[in-house]
């Protein structure tokens, strides 16, 4: 099946037919990346077990799209992280296999190139991590690995493909490192926000250019979380998302037990923020207004919320600022998929 994709979304693909060094066909290992304004070097983040070859990518995209990773055939990588809701779903709490929930919003598949850990708890630590556990969660994929690999050997088209590219027949590691190979090429950056600081000054409204000012400033805090060029300390905080209801989500502390972690989620990354409503590790805010008023308010109460996390008295000016920097965000280039 054919998927195709209108240019609509501003993500970068990385997609570098140039400087890769010579190995036989399948095998060329790409060593020159096009960063995209505003990242940083995206090569220091591929993995050493793990190197990026065109081949490998395109045999990643065409599992990324494959039904045949579920139990059941309904569902691929994408129904939940769709490329046109900016690798997110638009849903509360991701629906996996037979419609079942799972407990947490789906995050964006952008820029996790830069991931330390993965996941809202952090209990990933690769992609690769991700991937084996999400082929098997009862609420995504509900399936087997050694299943998908016995399916997959029906297709002719893969053996020839995962023969290229790995020299080998099909295996279940090398179905996980070809998917986790294509989503790191999932980049989105050089938006208006990078456009601003590398100099062109046309690219942000005055409004925007306020925003930045008060989500730089020391008296809303935001980049204290939200920092560094994704916009992300890759730090568990607590921000004041619901923890005081009945059977809350404690988030860090079910992987680290000690009681300070209660509530605390990875900072998300910001970039193409206005793509993935809702936002937060249970969708709890929809849309940015919202998310401008919950900070405002100081998030909501909760013995564990981070102490930088306070109520901000903007006024409507102001959140309207805030709002239009979080906008420029994102990305504005050239979507790339590559062709199949
Ligand atoms: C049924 C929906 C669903 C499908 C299908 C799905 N995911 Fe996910 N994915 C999620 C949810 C929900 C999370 C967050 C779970 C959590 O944090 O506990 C997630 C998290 C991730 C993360 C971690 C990102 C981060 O910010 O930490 C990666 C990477 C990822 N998925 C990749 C994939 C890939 C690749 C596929 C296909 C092999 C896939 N997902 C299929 C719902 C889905
Ligand atoms: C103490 C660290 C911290 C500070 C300060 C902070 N954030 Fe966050 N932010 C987080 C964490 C952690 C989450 C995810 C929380 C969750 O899922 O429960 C988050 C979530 C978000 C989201 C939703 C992202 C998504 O993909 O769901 C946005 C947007 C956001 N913050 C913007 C801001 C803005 C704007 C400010 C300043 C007014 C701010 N943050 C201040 C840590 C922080």
């Amino acid at each position: 099946m054919k998927f195709k994709i209108q240019i609509i979304t501003c993500v970068i693909i990385i997609f570098f037919q140039i400087g890769c060094s010579n190995k036989k066909d399948g095998h060329k290992i790409i060593t020159n990346f096009k960063t995209p304004l505003g990242l940083e070097n995206l090569k220091q983040y591929i993995p050493n077990d793990n190197q990026l070859t065109n081949e490998k990518i395109s045999l990643g995209r065409n599992l990324y799209f494959d039904k045949r990773l579920s139990i059941d055939g309904t569902i691929s990588c994408s129904f939940c992280h769709n490329p046109l809701l900016g690798f997110s779903d638009g849903r509360y709490f991701a629906s996996g296999v037979f419609g079942l929930k799972s407990k947490r919003n789906t995050t964006t598949l952008l820029n996790r190139i830069f991931a330390q850990e993965n996941f809202w708890d952090g209990r990933a630590k690769s992609i690769e991590d991700v991937i084996y556990e999400h082929i098997e969660d009862q609420n995504i994929f509900a399936n087997k690995l050694d299943n998908v690999v016995k399916i997959l050997k029906e297709d002719k088209n893969y053996i020839r493909k995962f023969n290229k590219v790995f020299d080998s027949d099909i295996t279940g590691d090398d179905i996980v490192k070809a998917i986790a190979s294509f989503t790191r090429t999932l980049v989105t950056g050089d938006s208006p926000y990078d456009k601003y600081i590398a100099g062109d000054k046309n690219t942000l409204s005055q409004s925007a250019q306020n925003g930045l000012k008060l989500f730089m400033s020391d008296r809303l805090k935001c980049s204290v979380c939200h920092s560094g060029p994704n916009f992300s300390d890759e730090k568990y905080h607590n921000n004041g998302t619901k923890l005081n209801i009945e059977n809350p989500d404690l988030g860090r502390y079910l992987i680290s037990k000690n009681d300070e972690d209660k509530g605390k989620f990875r900072t998300p990354t910001l970039r193409d923020i206005g793509r993935t409503t809702p936002y937060m590790h249970d969708g709890s805010i929809k849309g940015l207004h919202a998310l401008v008023e919950f900070y405002n308010k100081g998030g909501e109460p909760n013995i564990y919320k981070s102490s930088l996390i306070k109520p901000l008295h903007l006024t409507e000016k102001e959140k309207l600022d805030l709002f239009n920097f979080l906008r420029s965000l994102t990305g504005t280039n050239v979507y790339f998929f590559g062709n199949r």
